[in-house]
């Protein structure tokens, strides 16, 4: 009897999981790259070229981010933290990192205080990932 109502259960949580993704994409507003480039001209050009072969200002030049290794552009003084950092910048990685920098990878030395609004970061993500 405890394995038929086991069945069950495990059948409902099937359908609930079957049943979400046929409405959770029409409250998740695409991410906008034309905003992003409004949050990167506010939030980080201080600090970072978006050209190609753009200069080095604070930070390195973030033309080509998205699938470069961490810590790669050659003539940037990088940190240890993050040459040591051992992967590449992918949309995953970057809104893992761009909301508290500093705790993702402690000791780096990129001092902003991070971009905490979710949709900004996805709208910021979607802008660098056309930066090829
Ligand atoms: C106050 C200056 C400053 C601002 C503002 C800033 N950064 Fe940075 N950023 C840096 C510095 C300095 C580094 C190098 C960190 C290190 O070597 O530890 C860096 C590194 C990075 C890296 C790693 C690049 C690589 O080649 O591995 C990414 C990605 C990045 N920043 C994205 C951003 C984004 C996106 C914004 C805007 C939301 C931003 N940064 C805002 C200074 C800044």
């Amino acid at each position: 009897m405890v394995r038929v109502l086991n069945r069950w259960r495990v059948a409902w949580s099937l359908l609930i999981v079957a049943a979400v993704p046929v409405t959770a994409p029409a409250a998740a507003p695409a991410a906008d790259p034309a905003k992003g480039r409004a949050v990167f001209a506010a939030q980080c050009s201080l600090c970072h070229s978006n050209a190609p072969n753009g200069p080095v200002i604070m930070g390195p030049p973030l033309y080509g981010v998205v699938g470069r290794p961490a810590g790669s552009v050659r003539g940037f003084h990088y940190s240890q933290a993050m040459m040591s950092a051992g992967f590449a910048w992918t949309p995953d990685r970057l809104r893992a990192y761009l909301p508290a920098p500093r705790s993702y990878l402690p000791g780096v030395k990129m001092t902003y205080a991070g971009l905490k609004n979710p949709s900004q970061a996805d709208d910021l993500i979607a802008y660098l990932a056309t930066l090829h």
